[in-house]
């Protein structure tokens, strides 16, 4: 082997313990991926009130359903129906949202967040911060119109997402183009990630305008699915399971 030329060098030539440590790299990455995948479906599934993950739970977080307020659409049939098991108590809220949302008609409605919501959506629950709703003030702020998630949110996620990954995807790179395949599996798989990553957020952030986007979003999904199966597993095979001796001498 031409040991001065970068480009001749294989994975399967490194040393053993070279080969265990970029091994653990990809390994990482993938049980990084499949709980972020988890994350995605804990966080959205029930969107629309049923269990998985569809384009209408994308659509329901991310656009909204604007023909309702924002607590109408979470409590009948979206995902903070689940809290509200006892019969009428649903009911009671939707007439109380019908009837104009009245502080002298609070009473009436005050003893069931009590009973079904305050214990997160109070200082101190895990929605305490976000979205606190002891008091009429409060619950009145949630009987705006239902336009999804707030924009401010996907500034967050994008932002940290674009400045970690971008890293993470440029040593997947460089690792799969010492693998022994084509240059044409690595034009298309080295900047998969990164393009699936840019067409989701600006999917994303783009959806508040123009909902038929999910469908994009969900194609970016599955295009960082295969990029990631690809560049993990690509690299993971060459090193492990390939002949290295055929590698060797060839
Ligand atoms: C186990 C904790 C928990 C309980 C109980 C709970 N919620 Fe929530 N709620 C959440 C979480 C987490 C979110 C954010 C995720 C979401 O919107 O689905 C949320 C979001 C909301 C939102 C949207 C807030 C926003 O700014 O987007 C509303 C409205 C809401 N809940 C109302 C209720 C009502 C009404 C009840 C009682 C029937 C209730 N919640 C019970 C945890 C809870």
């Amino acid at each position: 082997m031409d040991t001065t030329s970068l480009n001749s060098l294989r994975l399967a030539h490194l040393s053993a313990p070279m080969r265990v440590a970029i091994s653990l790299f990809l390994v990482m990455m993938g049980l990084a991926y499949a709980v972020s995948v988890f994350n995605l479906y804990l966080t959205y599934n029930l969107a629309d009130g049923e269990p998985g993950l569809t384009a209408e739970d994308l659509r329901r977080s991310f656009y909204g359903d604007r023909n309702r307020t924002l607590l109408a659409a979470k409590i009948d049939g979206g995902s903070m129906e689940q809290f509200l098991p006892v019969p009428g108590h649903k009911e009671t809220i939707l007439s109380w949202l019908q009837d104009g949302a009245l502080e002298v008609d609070f009473p009436r409605v005050e003893p069931i967040l009590r009973e079904s919501c305050l214990s997160c959506h109070t200082p101190g629950g895990i929605m305490g911060v976000r979205r606190p709703l002891d008091s009429y003030e409060r619950v009145k702020a949630v009987t705006v119109v239902d336009r999804g998630e707030p924009i401010g949110l996907w500034a967050r996620v994008a932002h940290t997402h674009l400045m970690s990954l971008k890293l993470v995807f440029l040593c997947l790179g460089v690792i799969f183009s010492f693998c022994g395949v084509g240059q044409g599996m690595k034009a298309w798989f080295m900047p998969m990630p990164f393009a699936a990553l840019v067409i989701d957020f600006g999917a994303r952030g783009l959806i508040p305008y123009a909902p038929s986007l999910v469908y994009v979003m969900m194609f970016s999904g599955a295009l960082m699915g295969l990029s990631i199966l690809v560049l993990t597993m690509g690299p993971l095979y060459e090193m492990w399971v390939l002949d290295r001796h055929r590698l060797a001498s060839g």
